[in-house]
């Protein structure tokens, strides 16, 4: 065997002269009858080998039979390649290697999409074929890039001294929000075990264990409705603190991500962060994530419509309703069409309308102008700061109607009119988050972050009174419009926490028989803690500057929750589940999912 002496993709001119070894894949072969040219590939880049019979005519022949992604290996010289067939853009652009020996290690099919970067390919295939999708230059190095932020956490919150502990995997249900993925018990008929939606509750239990600083690159998993940035099976760079500030910990978070992206990307961060109430970054930007890479603020004009006699809005008005604008900058040259196409996306994130004035030189156009006095138009030109050529769109409904139509609005300007600059990261804190929301379909109150949330310290009095105004000492990191981390400082005290879980609308015994664990630890002498947790693939989506959290995980699931590339979830066997007494249910038809039950492989 000949084992490799150099990686491909490191040879330059200062190897000239060298016999050198080499092992990889055959990236492209060109022959050119008597000569054959091969770009040979492994890990580290791509190199130029050359067969002819002046070097040897045995190798030659062998090197005839080979085909792409054949896995070779190859002993030659290291020269330096005529002026004409120089290649800049490639590291070894200026070298080639003389063939004088090969083995074929292995052959290979002809793969089913040619390994190279920017494939435009079905997602289903590069998924089927992972194995072959990851030997492209692109997903091994955002694979890379995941194991250096992964080095970086670990050698960061090493020498702040946290410990990194491992939490359990078969566990309790945690409430983060989403579904549980459940594991029956063989040994204990009926019962299961869920997969953590988070550590949550483990890593506070190690606060009340006195570890006071823990890290871990969790893996978490939320049955849930995935999307672009959302995977089933994700990862959290996970930490939690005793005896420590809200103010120290947000600087930790702060100076990880400057040196996270200091080194990963070689960009500057500065801090600190630009700090947002969920109150503010609604209102102004009708999200709690906002996109700050560009303006467009939504701005409240409900005091200028009072008097306007527009019959939607003085229905909303009279329905205690607000009234907000958006400026879309040069936008007064859109067809009609195009404001309908507008409308009917306003329509797709609950806008019950979407009103436009359009300002032109000759005067306003639009349905609504000749409801408005010239003195309104005024007032309205000037708060938005509009000018000729610009349109002034309008909502008017419920606040939370309002800005999730609005701030929809404002993301599809953003990206339509290119006011976004890519090459900027745009970080910031969103905090003082509401406690509680309200469920309408439940008619519940439920948990706006998670339930082990601490209330600021002057809303404690309102929790009993008015749950809706009691805000949480929670926060979210932001970044482009992704909410990249979230945490909060914690309960610790025993009564707290089940008034709390009363409000939630847990009982007593519920709160019990879920969390009495964590009830009992907290009394027995819980210090004051607090965490955060990052979410690892999206930092690394976002230091990668891709847009689908699927590149940077290296098996990931598919839109439904599957894995092509093994055939999970799949079907078992009869005997598997009749020794976890598991029975399987067809699903109705309200369930919406296909009954695979009945493809199981009792037939
Ligand atoms: P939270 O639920 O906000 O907080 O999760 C923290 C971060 O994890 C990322 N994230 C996800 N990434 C990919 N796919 C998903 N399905 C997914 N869900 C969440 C997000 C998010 O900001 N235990 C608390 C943390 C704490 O309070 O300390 C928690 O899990 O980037
Ligand atoms: P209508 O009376 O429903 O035909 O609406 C008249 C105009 O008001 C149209 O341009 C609608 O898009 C707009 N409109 C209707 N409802 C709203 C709303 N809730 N907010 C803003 N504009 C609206």
């Amino acid at each position: 065997m000949l084992w490799k002496t150099h990686d491909c993709g490191t040879i330059t001119r200062e190897q000239i002269g060298e016999t050198v070894v080499l092992n990889g894949w055959v990236q492209r072969r060109r022959d050119l009858g008597g000569v054959l040219f091969v770009d040979l590939r492994d890990r580290s880049g791509i190199v130029q080998i050359v067969f002819s019979e002046a070097f040897s005519q045995a190798s030659l022949d062998i090197a005839d039979r080979i085909r792409n992604e054949y896995v070779i290996a190859i002993e030659g010289h290291v020269v330096l390649r005529d002026p004409d067939t120089v290649n800049p853009a490639l590291a070894t652009g200026h070298i080639e290697v003389r063939v004088t020996t090969i083995h074929v290690l292995n052959p290979s099919k002809n793969p089913p999409f040619f390994i190279e970067d920017g494939l435009d390919i079905e997602e289903a295939v590069r998924l089927k074929y992972r194995y072959l999708d990851l030997r492209r230059p692109e997903m091994q190095q955002t694979l890379m890039l995941r194991a250096k932020v992964a080095q970086i956490c670990r050698r960061y919150f090493d020498d702040l001294g946290f410990i990194e502990v491992e939490t359990p995997i078969l566990t309790k249900s945690t409430p983060e929000g989403a579904r549980d993925y459940l594991v029956p018990s063989r040994v204990q008929p009926g019962h299961f075990f869920a997969l953590p939606q988070s550590p949550q509750l483990f890593k506070q239990l190690l606060m009340v264990a006195g570890l006071e600083r823990y890290y871990q690159i969790a893996r978490c998993f939320r049955d849930e409705d995935l999307r672009a940035d959302r995977q089933p099976e994700f990862t959290q760079i996970d930490i939690e603190t005793s005896f420590i500030s809200k103010e120290k910990l947000l600087l930790w978070v702060e100076q990880l991500i400057i040196s996270l992206f200091g080194t990963c990307a070689g960009v500057t961060v500065q801090a600190p962060f630009q700090r947002l109430t969920y109150a503010e970054a609604m209102g102004t930007y009708g999200s709690d994530k906002p996109d700050l890479r560009f303006g467009l603020p939504l701005i409240d004009v409900t005091d200028l419509m009072q008097g306007a006699q527009i019959q939607v809005f003085q229905n909303v008005l009279r329905h205690g309703g607000i009234i907000k604008a958006l400026l879309a900058p040069g936008c007064a040259t859109w067809s009609r069409k195009e404001f309908d196409d507008l409308i009917a996306f306003a329509g797709r994130h609950g806008g019950k309308g979407l009103a436009y004035l359009v300002i032109q030189e000759d005067g306003w156009k639009g349905p609504l102008v000749k409801f408005l006095t010239a003195e309104q138009q005024q007032a309205l030109a000037t708060r938005m700061d509009a000018k000729v050529g610009d349109v002034i769109l309008l909502s008017a409904d419920q606040p939370a109607v309002v800005h999730n139509v609005l701030g929809h609005v404002r993301l599809h300007l953003g990206k339509r009119l290119q006011l976004i600059d890519e090459q900027a990261y745009a970080f910031a804190w969103v905090v003082d988050f509401p406690m509680f929301s309200w469920d309408t379909e439940t008619k519940r109150w439920v948990s706006e972050h998670h339930p082990f949330t601490r209330p600021l310290e002057e809303d404690v009095s309102s929790l009993k009174s008015d749950p809706a105004k009691v805000r949480a000492q929670a926060y979210d990191l932001v970044l482009n419009g992704y909410e990249i981390g979230g945490g909060s400082m914690r309960i610790y005290e025993r009564p707290l926490q089940e008034t709390v879980f009363e409000l939630l609308g847990m009982s007593a015994a519920h709160a019990h028989e879920q969390f009495g664990f964590l009830l009992d630890a907290f009394d027995y002498g819980t210090p004051p803690h607090g965490g955060i947790a990052l979410g690892f693939d999206r930092l690394v989506m976002l230091l990668a500057k891709r847009t689908h959290l699927r590149d940077t995980i290296a098996f990931p699931k598919t839109a439904s929750a599957s894995d092509l590339l093994c055939g999970a979830p799949a079907p078992v066997e009869p005997k598997q589940l009749q020794a976890l007494s598991v029975q399987l249910i067809a699903p109705t038809p309200a369930d919406g999912l296909t009954p695979t039950v009945a493809t199981s492989k009792e037939g």
